[in-house]
């Protein structure tokens, strides 16, 4: 960060408590509260950490009222239309688009990464066939530092970069093979002739009994979600991910813990919900049913897809989806479809409508994906092991920035404490 010499005064029971001021290259100063509770005896309290800074990164930058994302200063419509996912894992976990040569590298580190340790296919059977493809994520992605110790040292830069490669590499076929095991059909293993999203969709896609060519423009809207999912600055999964590094758990069971915090409805999960939400709306004429709902205080409904906690004007990454939606579904000749009408009726009429305008409640990048991705063929309980599958090289980038920050230390947040002041026990027959 910038260093400058702006400090803000904070005056508080009659103390004035100086505090320094930091400044980014892009975006809000932050007052630097780190000796406020030795000097002053206080904390200070933001529960959802709406107006509070974790950490300085270098990664990516989100302006919610320009509704601008950045990774690595590259804005995600140009990566999403002129690079690819694998170019993208590369600028986020080095700093840097790479060389023609630092690419070819760099895939082919991957490409060779991609299978599993035969012995893992049987945590899968471990399973209900039902289980929801998220848990079986979670608990195969924390059973991999069960079984590779040889990249579990985080002390090791080389160990740090091992991992990092293994997990990137590893996702698709853990998240193909959830998949397959769900719906009962044998594991597809990774193929090294085929790109990443191509291998994807024939691990999920392919059958034994018979050859699968890969749809071009399948693998392309498939490579382009996961370039839109790759990274998010601090998001509840990656600030899970930092704060169970911050102790020195190994990457699998951070990565295994920013997967668990994903699946919640209201983060990554929103990619299904919003999507089982447009199929029970059906039809435009029932939307301002669900619209009223929405608004109504004392109804939990949420309209799922929409808002967000940093854009407060359109999710850059919406618009690129929504494009793709109509490009895909119109190539794979299903332009009438109905859930994307509904889609697109739906938040014309939301975004018109005073209490989303107020609120500033616009779609988000889960509003339109889980209509490409259904159009694909995936079951709805896909869509966030996509999302998880497509997040890992952000919080494998997050994890390695915190972890070379000489100056990270274990996260421990304070409280606001409004429970019990001391008592002595009672006993039982006294109560
Ligand atoms: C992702 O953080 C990230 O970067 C996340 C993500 C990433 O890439 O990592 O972008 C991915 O998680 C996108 C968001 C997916 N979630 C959903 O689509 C679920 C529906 N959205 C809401 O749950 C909500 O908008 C959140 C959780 C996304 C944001 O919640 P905030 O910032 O905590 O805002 P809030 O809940 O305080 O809402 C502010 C107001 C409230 O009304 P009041 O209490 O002020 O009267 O807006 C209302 C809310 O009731 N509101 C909604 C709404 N979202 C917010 N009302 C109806 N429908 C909605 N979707």
């Amino acid at each position: 960060m910038a260093e400058n010499d702006k400090t803000a005064t904070l005056t508080f029971d009659g103390k004035d408590i100086e505090l320094p001021v930091h400044s980014p290259t892009v975006g809000p100063d932050v007052l630097d509260i780190g000796k406020l509770y030795g000097q002053g005896g206080v904390f200070t309290f933001d529960p959802g950490f709406t107006s509070t800074a974790a950490c300085a990164s270098t990664i990516t930058y989100i302006d919610g009222e320009k509704g601008e994302l950045l990774h690595r200063g590259y804005p995600i419509d140009q990566l999403a239309e002129k690079s690819h996912y694998l170019e993208v894992c590369y600028l986020l976990l080095y700093g840097e688009l790479p060389t023609a040569d630092q690419l070819e590298d760099f895939e082919n580190r991957v490409t060779s990464h991609t299978m599993l340790h035969e012995q893992m296919q049987f945590f899968f059977r471990g399973f209900r066939r039902d289980a929801h493809p998220m848990a079986i994520m979670v608990g195969v992605v924390g059973a991999m530092s069960a079984f590779y110790h040889d990249s579990t040292d985080i002390s090791d830069p080389w160990q740090r970069e091992v991992a990092s490669i293994r997990l990137v590499a590893k996702m698709p076929t853990i998240a193909a093979w959830a998949y397959k095991y769900h719906i009962g059909q044998p594991f597809v293993y990774p193929r090294n002739d085929l790109d990443y999203a191509s291998n994807f969709l024939r691990m999920c896609f392919a059958v034994p009994a018979e050859d699968y060519e890969v749809n071009p423009i399948l693998s392309r809207a498939m490579d382009r979600i996961f370039t839109l999912h790759a990274d998010h600055e601090q998001n509840a999964s990656t600030s899970t991910v930092r704060l169970a590094s911050s102790s020195g758990a190994n990457p699998f069971a951070c990565i295994a813990a920013g997967i668990a915090c994903l699946w919640g409805p209201a983060h990554g999960g929103a990619n299904q919900a919003a999507l089982e939400m447009l199929r029970e709306i059906g039809t435009p004429d029932r939307i301002p049913e669900f619209i009223e709902r929405a608004k109504d205080k004392d109804d939990p409904f949420r309209l799922m897809g929409f808002g967000h906690r940093v854009y407060k004007n359109f999710d850059p990454r919406a618009k690129v989806m929504k494009q793709s939606a109509d490009e895909v579904l119109e190539l794979l000749g299903i332009d009438n479809n109905p859930t994307l009408q509904v889609a697109k009726e739906l938040e014309e009429i939301a975004t018109h409508d005073d209490y989303f305008v107020e609120k500033k409640l616009y779609p988000n990048v889960d509003f339109y994906s889980g209509i490409i991705l259904d159009a694909m063929g995936f079951p709805t309980s896909m869509f966030t092991p996509i999302f998880a599958l497509a997040r890992t090289v952000g919080w494998i980038s997050q994890w390695k920035e915190q972890l070379s920050d000489p100056a990270h230390k274990i996260g421990r947040p304070r409280q606001l404490y409004t429970g019990a002041t001391f008592r002595d026990y009672v006993e039982v027959e006294n109560r």
